[in-house]
């Protein structure tokens, strides 16, 4: 049984990450006894270079005709003076939209073994797992018009949401939600936002379909504060683009790195795969990097776009393994002795093969 698996290291420490989570993926392979199809393509600032758009036709095609892409990480300082449309983050808008994948699943807890490696205190940390449903390819990211009048000294976006945008992801959420805690917390500025008051009343109206599960709306400045005072009262959050994208970096405070957070994005067609960190140029080419995220966003492709369960909790059960046997990346070593990228990876190879 083959699966086509498309590859887009993309920028900063996208390449050292995947190439990591691409050697646990053949691990996988040979123990499930499965083959993967891996191709590679440029996009974003990689793409860029080569004197190609950040999202050339040619990779937008490959994926289309994928069962799934694992991407790295997307940004370059080298472009942050072009307009945002040709910047590398303009790629991954675009590969966004160009798959449909509406629904970014953003997991963050706990893993065991490193429960003391972040800010938080643990008691306050403790048994927090959550899950951030981030609707991904609607509001402000994509909302039309949008521009920068340079002669008035304006600029201007657009928050716009339908009805359709917002029920497809509270399914979502609520659906995720029957498997979880069955506990949606949605979360908006309808205080102050008419996209707010439409998102609460779709939701409200969705959540009669999920009778098991209970609904919350809250405040977003207030779930900003909870999410760090009392992260354990959550499971499935639901939330907007920009909300999302927010509360996610935050919530990555929980896990104690954001190097530990996979995420998947999913629609119709093929389901993306994504650390949740960015390029980190600053660490880039130096072996330093945390895999986990990126091999664990595999492990969630295995899971979503492949229907394969087993393989992928062996893949999160190999990373548990390494962690708790005290290998520590260096975001997660306090200055004490780390592993590098590649020999963090190794080790979940060794566990995944054993
Ligand atoms: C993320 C990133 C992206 C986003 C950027 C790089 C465009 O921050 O995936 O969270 O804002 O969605
Ligand atoms: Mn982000």
């Amino acid at each position: 049984m083959s699966h086509r698996i498309v590859v887009l290291p993309g920028d900063g420490i996208g390449p050292e990450v995947t190439a990591a989570a691409t050697r646990v993926l053949e691990a996988v392979a040979g123990r499930f006894n499965r083959r993967f199809e891996i191709s590679t393509h440029l996009m974003g600032g990689a793409a860029l270079r080569a004197g190609l758009p950040a999202l050339p036709p040619e990779t937008l095609e490959a994926c289309r005709r994928a069962d799934a892409v694992l991407l790295g990480a997307v940004g370059d300082p080298a472009f942050d003076h072009l307009p945002s449309s040709e910047r590398p983050e303009g790629g991954l808008l675009a590969i966004r939209r160009g798959l449909g994948v509406y629904a970014n699943l953003r997991p963050a807890r706990l893993w065991p073994g490193v429960d003391d490696a972040g800010p938080l205190k643990t008691e306050l940390s403790r048994g927090a797992d959550l899950l951030i449903v981030r609707e991904l390819t609607g509001g402000l990211y994509f909302g039309e018009p949008r521009g920068i009048d340079r002669n008035r000294g304006t600029a201007f976006n657009t928050m716009r949401y339908s009805t359709i945008e917002i029920e497809r992801i509270a399914r979502v959420a609520f659906g995720a939600a029957e498997r979880r805690r069955k506990q949606v917390t949605s979360v908006d500025k309808a205080n102050v936002l008419e996209t707010s008051q439409l998102w609460r009343s779709v939701v409200t109206r969705v959540a009669d379909d999920y009778p098991g599960v209970t609904l919350q709306h809250m405040y977003v400045d207030a779930c900003a504060m909870a999410l760090v005072t009392a992260p354990t009262r959550f499971d499935v959050i639901l939330t907007e683009n920009l909300f999302g994208d927010i509360l996610s970096d935050e919530a990555a405070v929980i896990a104690g790195s954001i190097g530990l957070l996979p995420s998947a994005s999913l629609g119709d067609g093929p389901g993306l795969y994504e650390p949740v960190h960015g390029s980190a140029p600053d660490i880039a080419g130096r072996d330093i990097a945390n895999p986990v995220g990126a091999i664990a966003s595999a492990a969630m492709l295995l899971e979503h776009s492949l229907g394969l369960g087993d393989p992928a909790r062996a893949v999160n059960a190999a990373i548990e393994q390494v962690l708790q046997a005290g290998h520590r990346t260096a975001d997660l070593a306090a200055g004490g002795p780390s592993v590098g990228c590649t020999g963090f990876a190794q080790l979940v190879v060794d566990a995944v093969r054993a």
